[in-house]
């Protein structure tokens, strides 16, 4: 099986974080998304990948390269216009040829395990495999309505009335079908070739499409909450791991990992916390749930379930929390005893000077 990750797009909901970079590689535990994706793929024996790039394509290339450092084999597919998911399997068809392939939004994140998903799938005679998971708000979805036989009936793009609370996930599977399917339809009214049109007329022409729901948590990054609650749960798996020294003034509490070149003076980490390589840290609390990129600086902050980006500075802040900055953005406080917490998304290079009362 051959496997095909959307990382086109224009990241909308992200910005101003994704406003010039690719959503798919703001980092969650200071790993890119994207990355957790391909090695979710090769994982599974899934090395001969095709990513299909849009404007961002230098930069995704830059950051993952040929693939070799994964043992795989990256083929990158670029896309003139993000025109619909449907449309990237329609590029892709040269790519991918008739072989069954595993497609994945560079921008989804799942708990249970891939070897579940695709199990027996490459073998069987089934032509679509779809996930669903269960979610507070189908609207902004992909919404499957079940019949009574348990059998997927309709699928609507974000539905204004849903029928179900189950989402499709970004995780499908599929034979060549699809590449009919994708031929055949026609671009919705938001002008995209949407995946879930060419998945309903294969169940139009009773082709074989079957679901399984989700067990665990499943996460489109492309929002900053959910981005936040992702890097929570994955910080919940960390294990403490230090490549730097840490100092005795330090007070270290839970799973914290370190980068190289770390400098830690007079402060407290609370755990779960990623720190990079090259950062500083002085006189701050951090913790819980902060990844911090390499060669941040933060001194007299406190810093609470946040992702801060590369060569970003915090300097003075009393209660930084749910918050993610961008790379190299500079963020000031005035010298205050206020507690007044403060949230923000701030895209790259951005310089604030936060005013106190
Ligand atoms: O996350 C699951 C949802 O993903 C599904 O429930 C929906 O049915 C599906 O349409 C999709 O909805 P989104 O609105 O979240 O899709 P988004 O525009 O964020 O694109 C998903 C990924 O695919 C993202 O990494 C960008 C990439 N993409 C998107 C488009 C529209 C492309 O590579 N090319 C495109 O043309």
């Amino acid at each position: 099986m051959k496997g095909l990750i959307l990382s086109g797009g224009s990241g909308r909901r992200l910005r101003p974080i994704t406003h010039k970079t690719a959503k798919q590689l703001v980092p969650i535990a200071n790993k890119p998304i994207l990355h957790y994706v391909i090695e979710d793929l090769v994982g599974v024996g899934i090395t001969d990948i095709g990513i299909v790039v849009g404007d961002t394509a230098e930069e995704i290339e830059r950051s993952v390269g040929t693939g070799s450092r994964w043992g795989a084999d990256i083929t990158y597919i670029k896309q003139k216009e993000p025109l619909g998911l449907a449309h990237a399997v329609l590029i892709s068809e040269e790519f991918l040829g008739q072989e069954k392939f595993v497609m994945y939004l560079g921008d989804n994140m799942f708990e249970d395990s891939l070897h579940e998903v695709v199990e027996g799938f490459e073998a069987s005679s089934t032509n679509a495999r779809l996930l669903l998971s269960k979610v507070d708000e189908p609207q902004n979805f992909g919404v499957a309505e079940i019949d009574e036989q348990g059998n997927i009936k309709n699928l609507i793009e974000k539905p204004e009335d849903p029928k179900s609370d189950l989402a499709l996930v970004g995780v499908y599977l599929f034979d060549s079908t699809i590449h009919t399917a994708v031929k055949t339809i026609e671009p919705s009214d938001r002008g995209e070739l949407e995946i879930t049109d060419a998945i309903q007329w294969m169940i139009s022409k009773e082709k074989n499409v079957e679901h399984r729901t989700l067990k665990g948590w499943w996460i489109d990054t492309g929002k900053k909450d959910p981005l936040l609650l992702c890097n929570e749960l994955v910080l919940d798996q960390i294990e403490t791991f230090h490549l730097s020294q840490i100092s005795e003034t330090v007070t270290l509490k839970g799973d914290v990992v370190t980068g190289e070149n770390v400098e830690i003076i007079d402060s407290k980490i609370q755990g779960p916390v990623v720190i990079g390589s090259g950062v500083k840290i002085e006189k701050s609390t951090i913790g819980p749930y902060v990844s911090i990129g390499d060669d941040c600086k933060i001194e007299y902050s406190s810093v609470e379930r946040s992702v801060l980006m590369e060569k970003s500075l915090v300097s003075g802040v009393t209660q930084l929390t749910k918050s993610v900055l961008g790379r190299e953005v500079q963020i000031k406080g005035k010298p205050t005893d206020s507690q007044e917490p403060t949230s923000v998304m701030l895209g790259d290079r951005t310089k604030v000077e936060l005013e106190n009362d």
